[in-house]
């Protein structure tokens, strides 16, 4: 197996065969996964709430994301890896995003970056595209503008549904080389998965985008307490390791462990 590079993406959307992206953030979950056969690992800004411990993904900055970056790159063999620019660091110009997503390729070894946005982020998806740099571009709800949105919520309801397609279509104009449309009506991304080109992710966004994303810990039942509508747990690994952890300090308690198996002998 060889790397998955952009234009695989692109031959896939044209078959019509249908692949899954997962969030990674370290050296294993970047190695199994790509083994697993997963063609594209995001590091996403989801780490601010999945690795770093704050409730939203908005204090994470680049400097916390860029060694995740790293570690993902070093370890995955065949997955192309997507760093998401966080936010406050490419909103305010085309050369700040330009800036920005050159450090995630220099010292995170990043292949693409990932930005938030509709047709306002379109002349700083133009400039890094120029730049050689692939963008995957975020719309529908986008978490870094959840203040401003008003909260989890659907987008693209109702007449907001011909200016998600509208930015859509000017992501894919300005260069975009695939989109993420996250909490959109199935209708709707059906809608912009036809007319578009470049491969549409999904993330609660129905069963017709050309691929389809999750954060690795909810998909594998890491993370606890009510996971929005559009996860699925393909495993529960939060009770297997609180009981392989109990099952340690139990143990240790015992006396059970070390045993002679474990110790060494002169
Ligand atoms: O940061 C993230 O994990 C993401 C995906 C859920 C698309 O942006
Ligand atoms: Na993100």
């Amino acid at each position: 197996l060889k790397r998955i590079r952009i234009p695989h993406l692109q031959a896939m959307k044209e078959r019509g065969e249908r692949w899954a992206m997962l969030t990674a953030y370290d050296q294993y979950a970047a190695e199994i996964f790509d083994a697993a056969g997963i063609p594209v690992l995001l590091v996403g800004d989801s780490a601010g709430n999945n690795v770093y411990g704050y409730e939203t993904t908005l204090p994470v900055t680049v400097d916390e994301l860029i060694p995740l970056v790293r570690a993902v790159a070093r370890a995955a063999r065949h997955s192309l890896v997507v760093a998401d620019l966080p936010f406050g660091s490419y909103q305010g110009s085309p050369q700040q995003a330009l800036e920005t997503a050159t450090r995630f390729m220099k010292e995170g070894l990043a292949h693409a970056v990932k930005l938030e946005g509709g047709k306002h982020v379109v002349p700083a998806v133009e400039l890094l595209t120029q730049a050689g740099i692939p963008v995957m571009a975020h719309v529908g709800f986008t978490p870094q503008s959840e203040h401003a949105l008003g909260g989890y919520r659907v987008q693209g309801r109702g007449d907001s549904a011909d200016t998600l397609v509208q930015d859509a279509c000017e992501l894919e104009k300005a260069g975009a080389f695939s989109i993420v449309m996250e909490m959109v009506p199935a209708e709707v991304a059906a809608r912009v998965t036809e007319v578009l080109h470049i491969p549409t992710i999904g993330i609660g966004a129905g069963a017709e985008c050309d691929a389809q994303v999750l954060v690795w810990q909810d998909m594998a039942g890491l993370r606890g307490g009510k996971a929005p509508r559009f996860v699925k747990r393909y495993a529960d690994l939060r009770t297997v390791l609180s009981d392989a952890a109990r099952a340690y300090a139990d143990d240790v308690a015992k006396g059970t462990f070390p045993d002679a198996e474990h110790s060494f002998q002169h």
